[in-house]
């Protein structure tokens, strides 16, 4: 039987199949399933000795110094700096500002004495230069070339042979040897795979821009995710000030960091204080609780707002910003069962304050807190009040990662009291705590 000449790729899960079908066999998903052709030029190994595995403590590793883009935050996140050679995919929505961000950089590593290129296969180099009019002369310093056809970007790549590149963004470029459109998953694959290649050849650090679909996933899709050596993922709202950065993966440090931003007038400032900030703007209302949560290695405060209205919809909103529906749902479903706050026909609005998204087990207890203060009307006492606690489906409060750094953090700016799994066994006991109803009957007595 000849061997197939072309595969069917999904553009949203990556999956290959033999055939074309109308609907993805592996992800369900509806015509997203494009043609590939599939490389024969597989020669022959003929007659060459097979390759001898070498022991690991023989293997030469030099550790290159990384290269420090001078935003500390991004450095963070990437584990010290961006690795020679090596390849980041930095993702994030449309307008979220991962063009300034690595415009930034390149000025910075330019300032600092480094080979940069910024490749745009979206903005004309006239669109560039007025972004970078923005950020400061450094930012001016930056060789660019806008350009979507790869062979041309590798060929500039290879001549150039830059310290840092810039591919702003890897689903405009195109590579003429495949037919498919640009920002297929057969073009995305190819299109990162040869840049990698180039890339470690000649120890270029690399940063590839991609975009994200609706549902948050970096488009052109996950295939990248294992050719590349970090994810970084840009996160907050277009409307919203501040931005948080996050590494989902990295070979060369944690993905425990995350960075936070805000955009302003000349570009991306890191927030150093960001606790102080939010707990400074938090608001001492019913609804209203702090966070103490840990991003990383690195204690944040931030503030959780909820609203609880009577609903005329069967079944009643759940809307939430910055954390995730299914931890909510459970946080609703244990609130009714197990510390007497029904919700059944309330619709729940919960919102972590300033865009920031926090996705950790120790968010639970601040939504249920935000949530109960608001369906009793009631502010919490002491308000602002700061807690943290993973719910267990019993109703009991689980201890998360570092209860202590966390009080810390809340005692530095002034919220003594912290309602944890240290203080309080049960949601209901929390409830009761927070709420006021127990401490002040105890106070008055
Ligand atoms: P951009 O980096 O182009 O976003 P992305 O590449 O992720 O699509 O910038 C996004 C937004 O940031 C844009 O709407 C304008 C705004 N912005 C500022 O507010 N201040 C600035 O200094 C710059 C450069 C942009
Ligand atoms: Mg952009």
């Amino acid at each position: 039987m000849p061997k197939p000449t072309s595969v069917f790729s999904c553009s949203a899960c990556g999956a290959q199949t033999p055939k074309w079908h109308g609907q993805c066999p592996s992800c369900g998903e509806w015509n997203t399933l494009v043609e590939e052709r599939v490389s024969t030029a597989r020669a022959a190994r003929s007659s060459a000795p097979a390759p001898r595995p070498v022991p690991l403590r023989e293997v030469r590793a030099e550790r290159a110094p990384r290269l420090s883009t001078a935003i500390g935050e991004l450095d963070r996140v990437l584990g010290g700096g961006l690795v020679p050679g090596s390849l980041v995919l930095l993702g994030g929505s449309p307008g979220i500002g991962k063009s300034t961000l690595t415009n930034m950089a390149l000025g910075n590593l330019a300032a600092a004495g480094r080979t940069t290129l910024y490749v745009s296969g979206e903005e004309s180099a006239a669109q560039i230069r007025l972004r970078a009019e923005r950020l400061g002369p450094a930012a001016l310093d930056v060789p660019v070339l806008a350009e979507t056809d790869l062979d041309a970007v590798l060929a500039a790549l290879e001549a150039e042979r830059p310290d840092a590149c810039v591919i702003d963004s890897v689903q405009t470029l195109h590579a003429g040897t495949l037919e498919s459109a640009p920002g297929t998953v057969g073009q995305v694959r190819e299109v990162a795979t040869r840049i990698a290649t180039v890339a470690k050849r000649q120890g270029t650090a690399v940063l590839l821009v991609g975009h994200v679909t609706k549902e948050g996933a970096l488009a052109g899709p996950r295939v990248l995710e294992h050719l590349v050596d970090c994810v970084v993922q840009f996160e907050g709202e277009r409307e919203r000030t501040y931005r948080t950065l996050r590494a989902l993966k990295n070979r060369f440090g944690s993905t425990n960091e995350v960075g936070v931003f805000e955009m302003r007038e000349g570009g991306l400032v890191e927030v150093l204080d960001a606790s102080a900030r939010f707990v400074g703007e938090a608001t001492k209302a019913p609804g209203s609780v702090v966070l103490a949560a840990m991003e990383g290695s690195r204690p944040l405060l931030v503030e959780v707002q909820a609203l609880v209205s009577q609903s005329e919809l069967v079944p009643p909103r759940r809307v939430c910003n910055g954390i995730d529906r299914n931890r909510l749902a459970l946080v609703l479903a244990v609130l009714g069962r197990h510390a007497g706050i029904g919700l059944g026909t309330s619709d729940v609005f919960v919102n972590v304050v300033g865009g920031v998204r926090i996705d950790e087990p120790g968010a639970d207890l601040a939504i249920a807190l935000a949530v109960a203060s608001a369906a009793r009307g009631m502010a919490t006492d002491p308000s602002p009040l700061a807690c943290f606690g993973e719910i267990g489906l019993t109703g009991e409060l689980r201890t998360v990662a570092h209860p202590e750094r966390r009080a810390q953090e809340a005692a530095k700016f002034g919220l003594r009291t912290v309602v944890s799994a240290g203080s309080a066994g049960t949601l209901r006991e929390a409830v009761r705590g927070a709420l006021g109803t127990a401490h002040s009957a105890r106070r008055a007595a």
